[in-house]
């Protein structure tokens, strides 16, 4: 269960000039749509956005977003890859910021289905990745996750924080109201992991491989798009469960 006081929000890393924030919950109000978790970095009070959703949840993101920082500071929105729970609200967001959008080149032709989307403001992410360095001095590395799930798909390590935004990987499925923000017990945690992982995941080679890169990125934090954030020991327990992990055309037969 979020607690309340954490329900529009929680400051995971800061520091005079940086903050990595997550943008809270509406887990009481869920129904049957996935439950998704949004970020916000601010550096030198300026805003990037981390898969800031759909439409429907576009009105609760605006009202977390505003509680640490004016909307007209939203510089970049940075999206993981092309699914509708994390950039089918493109469209709103143009329209309310002037940020510039990162996105896998493989997915700007698609956008445009979304809504009514200027293209000039979309900038494609070539299939090596890219760097992006801030006022601060912080770098953000847009790290290649392709095939985990989408074939265009990228992560955001935050060098400053040392918070690795991985998207759907690492997502869990949790029951109504039994969201955390933290995963506690890793162990306990596989349940709600496995059976997404399994699926979605290209194969084991495939993520073998990102367990490699993120193992030499020595995260402190894991944050994906759903289910609960990895700190801590969970990190390592978590790459170390996923590089072992068959799935997708591994399972085929
Ligand atoms: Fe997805
Ligand atoms: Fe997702």
């Amino acid at each position: 269960m979020i607690n309340e006081e954490d329900s529009t929000g929680r400051v995971l890393y800061e520091d005079g000039d940086h903050k990595f924030i997550w943008l809270g919950t509406d887990s009481k109000n869920r129904k049957s749509e996935i439950q998704t978790m949004q970020y916000l970095i601010i550096d030198h009070n300026r805003g990037i956005l981390l898969d800031p959703g759909g439409i429907h949840i576009f009105s609760r993101v605006v009202a977390a977003v505003s509680r640490y920082i004016s909307i007209d500071n939203i510089d970049t929105i940075f999206y993981s890859h092309q699914d509708p729970d994390v950039s089918s609200g493109i469209a709103l967001w143009l329209g309310i910021t002037k940020a510039k959008v990162y996105i896998s080149s493989l997915w700007i032709r698609f956008l445009p289905h979304f809504g009514i989307v200027d293209v000039t403001r979309v900038i494609p992410i070539e299939d090596n990745g890219m760097k992006m360095s801030l006022k601060s001095g912080a770098v953000l590395e847009f790290i290649p996750a392709h095939f985990m799930h989408s074939p265009g798909q990228f992560n955001l390590y935050d060098t400053r924080s040392r918070i690795l935004f991985t998207g759907d990987i690492g997502a869990a499925v949790f029951t109504a109201g039994d969201d955390v923000l933290f995963v506690d017990d890793f162990t306990k945690h596989i349940p709600l992991i496995a059976d997404f992982h399994k699926r979605y995941m290209a194969s084991n080679s495939v993520v073998r491989k990102w367990c490699d890169r993120v193992r030499s990125l020595n995260p402190e934090m894991i944050a994906p798009q759903h289910g609960a954030v990895y700190k801590g020991a969970s990190v390592k327990a978590f790459l170390d469960w996923l590089s072992q992990l068959k799935c997708g055309i591994d399972l085929m037969n």
